[in-house]
């Protein structure tokens, strides 16, 4: 049996354009003809990536904490996140990170940051056009980056916080286009200027402002994240300096910024198109309801296509052995969409996840094992309560007739055309129906 299961003939060049441009259509295909486990070449890797979707293999994959990092992700998120991300270490150094940044992301702590999130929502919302058509995409990432700013960065100063979402909006959008990680990966390949040295300029503004959000919370700690990495100590009784937790707030603000306000637009496009479940959210004031909207829209949308490793040992998945230094990861929209774990994959139906809630293998939005998404719980509480935030005040309906196709944006799968809608006051409708 050969190193490699079987995959694609094509050029690497083919295989990445494919996926850039038709992910799901080329995901489909391999499925199709290679079954559970393939093999794609992506221009600039010397070695393919094996894709697996079955939740045993995923299983087998992800409890396995000395797998390594998957390639590629230092040479693209360094120079913004900066060489002490969380995103970007390994082994005793990634666990005392995740130590020490987890406890604000969970429970009593989490839930005081709802308020935050409400009121952000209500605040923007206010500010939607009425009757008609915009794109709600840029709207959730304009309340998904305040609500960063406000419940980690902690940035309470409205001028201060223009200035910061529009200095990171741009460096984020600079960094989102499929053209430019296509010339990444061509100057990987082929050498010449590197397309991401321009950025360095912008970071370089940003960290200023951010050294002085430090030195604030240094000074007089609050209730925002920013505050507790100040005050936290890693086992040995060391703090965080400032330079790593810059860097820190770099990678929460890229990690959680756009995956949360991309998986909120992907949940109102499939929410429009099912009126009954849009129904049934308004009406009811069951929170399991909104929990199962929320995780059927990130299996049928998953934000991030892959979250792989490259293996420290052997990995055995479906009759293949896979060698150490291997490229592994879950096609998780394959995953996500397998027949035999939902009945009728393609259909969108948060009822599936009332009587049980998702399997951990077979539903991985969030990655899984030692680098699981330390924002799973924050960012499903956000999905809710803005959620609830925007149905409670406006009646939204689709503003195109077809649903949105499947585009990636940065590395995310992200509403081709930003998922357009109009609004109507809810009062009217209550007017209307009377
Ligand atoms: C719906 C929204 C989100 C999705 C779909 C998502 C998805 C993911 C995935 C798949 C990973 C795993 C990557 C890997 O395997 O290496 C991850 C990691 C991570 N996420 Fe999220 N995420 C979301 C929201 C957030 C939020 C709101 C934050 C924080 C504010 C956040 C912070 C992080 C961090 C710091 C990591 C790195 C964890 C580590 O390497 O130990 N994410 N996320």
């Amino acid at each position: 049996m050969s190193a490699f299961p079987p995959g694609p003939a094509e050029p690497p060049v083919v295989q990445t354009l494919r996926w850039l441009l038709r992910p799901i259509s080329f995901l489909e295909s391999c499925r199709r003809r290679f079954g559970d486990v393939f093999s794609v070449t992506f221009l600039g890797f010397k070695t393919p990536m094996v894709m697996v979707s079955d939740p045993d293999a995923i299983r087998a994959l992800y409890t396995v904490p000395e797998h390594h990092l998957p390639p590629g992700r230092t040479l693209a998120l360094q120079p913004i996140v900066g060489a002490r991300s969380l995103l970007l270490l390994e082994g005793r150094e990634h666990l005392a990170r995740r130590k020490l940044m987890l406890p604000p992301f969970h429970g009593a702590r989490m839930r005081a940051y709802e308020d935050t999130v409400r009121e952000v929502a209500a605040r923007d919302v206010e500010g939607w056009p009425r009757g008609e058509p915009f794109a709600i995409h840029p709207r959730m990432q304009a309340i998904t980056l305040a609500v960063i700013l406000l419940a980690v960065f902690g940035v309470t100063d409205p001028v201060r916080r223009e200035r910061l979402a529009e200095r990171l909006g741009r460096l984020l959008a600079d960094t989102a286009s499929s053209g430019l990680q296509f010339g990444v990966l061509l100057s990987r390949r082929f050498g010449g200027p590197d397309p991401l040295a321009r950025l360095g300029a912008q970071r370089e503004e940003i960290d200023a402002m951010l050294s002085a959000e430090i030195a604030e919370r240094r000074a007089d700690p609050r209730e925002d994240i920013l505050s507790m990495f100040v005050t936290a100590r890693f086992e040995d009784g060391e703090p965080m300096d400032d330079e790593e937790i810059r860097d820190q707030l770099m990678t929460l603000l890229l990690a959680g910024h756009e995956t949360t306000a991309t998986a909120l637009a992907w949940t109102f496009d499939l929410l429009l198109r099912h009126p009954r479940v849009l129904e049934r959210l308004v009406a009811e004031d069951d929170d399991a309801y909104v929990r199962a909207v929320v995780a059927e829209a990130l299996r049928l949308r998953p934000v991030l296509p892959l979250a792989g490793r490259r293996l420290s040992r052997e990995l055995r998945v479906d009759g293949h052995v896979l060698a150490p230094g291997t490229d592994v990861t879950p096609a998780i929209w394959l995953a996500h969409t397998r027949a035999d774990r939902y009945p009728e994959p393609f259909a969108f139906r948060p009822e599936r996840f009332l009587q049980s809630a998702p399997a951990t293998y077979a539903w991985v939005p969030f990655g899984g094992g030692v680098r699981r998404c330390i924002g799973a719980a924050f960012a499903e509480m956000e999905m809710r309560v803005v959620l609830r935030e925007v149905l409670s005040r406006v009646e939204l309906r689709p503003a195109t007739p077809a649903a949105e196709r499947v585009a990636r944006r940065n590395v995310t799968f992200s509403p081709a055309t930003g998922t357009r809608v109009v609004a109507a006051p809810r009062a009217s409708i209550a007017a209307h129906a009377a």
